[in-house]
């Protein structure tokens, strides 16, 4: 989801392959085949050059949303309001950071470098999820971020467990079952806001639930008539669900979730419909999702200027790991 910074060819292109050889066709007849069969495909099998550059885009942007995403919620680990809520936000922070480390374990086995995607995150090139350029303003948005933000990242990727790329799908299964533990707690901390808390701290909740929900609703994509890259990576078993569908998934499961909580979801338009068997909702504002992820949202120079600070203080850890990775190659040389 990132820009083409790593791609050697521009967008049309990358749609349009190329003329191919016999070889080639044959290749990709084979590994069509495979698709279809559901075979999962290795790092060191061939892959026609636009699954491998997809698959790059998908996860580095993946990897990136993982590391930008611990930064709206570790702002909030010095506040927490208990010693219990503090070791869980540390937790499920260090869990992000975890994730992004396989993801990019994962894009590397697709013959790209960490340091060329660091880089295009940096400057600016490479996308990350739209959802982390909105602000944390109370604890209350804590609790919004596990229930909401991590119940829509597991509708997305709990078919990512099973998609075509197999080092994708490996990380993915551990990523969920985190992923899972995110959501819960999210709603465990609302609901005991919602059922033992103060007036105040309902009220808290409730705006919380009014600011996190279209966001959260926007994280699956745009929709799938203006989403250029869902029917190929659909074909090629990459995505199992298109966004909308993956998007009405979850507007249905939190609609009962929302329930419980006792919170009102802000659409006056979110209705049961008898007939899809599914909830109608409000039209989502897209020229937001588009003015986010274009770099205006309220949130993302802040975002960016953290992880590339981030990145300069870390120089001298480098510095020093490659210093003693070196010494130690000199010893056993030796
Ligand atoms: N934020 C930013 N950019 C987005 C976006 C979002 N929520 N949704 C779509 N886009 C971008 C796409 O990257 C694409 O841009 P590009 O062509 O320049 O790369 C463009 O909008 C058009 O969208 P498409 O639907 O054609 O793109 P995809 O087919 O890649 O689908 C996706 C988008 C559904 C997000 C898919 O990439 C995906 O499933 N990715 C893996 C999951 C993921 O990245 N989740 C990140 C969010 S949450 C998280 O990881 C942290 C967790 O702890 C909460």
């Amino acid at each position: 989801m990132y820009t083409q910074a790593m791609d050697t060819m521009g967008k049309d292109e990358m749609r349009q392959p190329a003329v191919r050889s016999a070889d080639e066709l044959q290749l990709e007849a084979r590994f069509n085949e495979r698709i279809d069969a559901g075979e999962f495909i290795e790092a060191k099998d061939w892959m026609p050059e636009h699954y491998r550059k997809t698959l790059v885009r998908q996860i580095s942007q993946h990897a990136h949303s993982e590391i930008v995403g611990m930064l709206p919620e570790g702002n909030w680990i010095s506040r927490a309001p208990t010693l219990k809520r503090k070791a869980i936000l540390l937790a499920k922070v260090q869990d992000e950071g975890g994730h992004g480390l396989y993801l990019y374990a994962a894009a590397e086995t697709l013959g790209t470098s960490r340091d060329q995607m660091f880089d295009a995150l940096h400057t600016g090139r490479a996308k990350y999820s739209s959802i982390f350029n909105y602000p944390t303003l109370s604890w209350a948005d804590m609790g919004t971020i596990g229930w909401l933000v991590d119940g829509a990242a597991i509708m997305n990727q709990v078919p990512i467990c099973r998609c075509s790329y197999a080092p994708y799908a490996r990380a993915m299964i551990r990523i969920c079952r985190e992923e899972s533990f995110h959501q819960r707690q999210g709603f465990e901390a609302l609901l005991t806001m919602m059922t033992k808390g103060t007036p105040a701290q309902k009220a808290m909740v409730q705006d919380a639930v009014n600011r996190w929900w279209w966001p959260s609703i926007m994280m699956f994509g745009p929709p799938d008539d203006q989403s250029p890259n869902s029917a190929q990576s659909m074909r090629w078993g990459i995505k199992k669900f298109s966004n909308d569908e993956l998007r009405q998934k979850f507007v249905d499961a939190a609609v009962d979730q929302a329930k419980v909580l006792g919170v009102t979801l802000p659409d006056p338009e979110l209705k049961w419909n008898e007939a899809r068997q599914s909830n109608d909702f409000g039209a989502i504002d897209w020229a937001e999702f588009w003015a986010v992820i274009a770099g205006d949202g309220p949130c993302n120079k802040e975002r960016l200027a953290a992880r590339v600070k981030a990145w300069d203080d870390g120089a001298w850890v480098r510095e020093a790991a490659t210093a003693h990775a070196r010494k130690h190659a000199m010893k056993e040389a030796a």
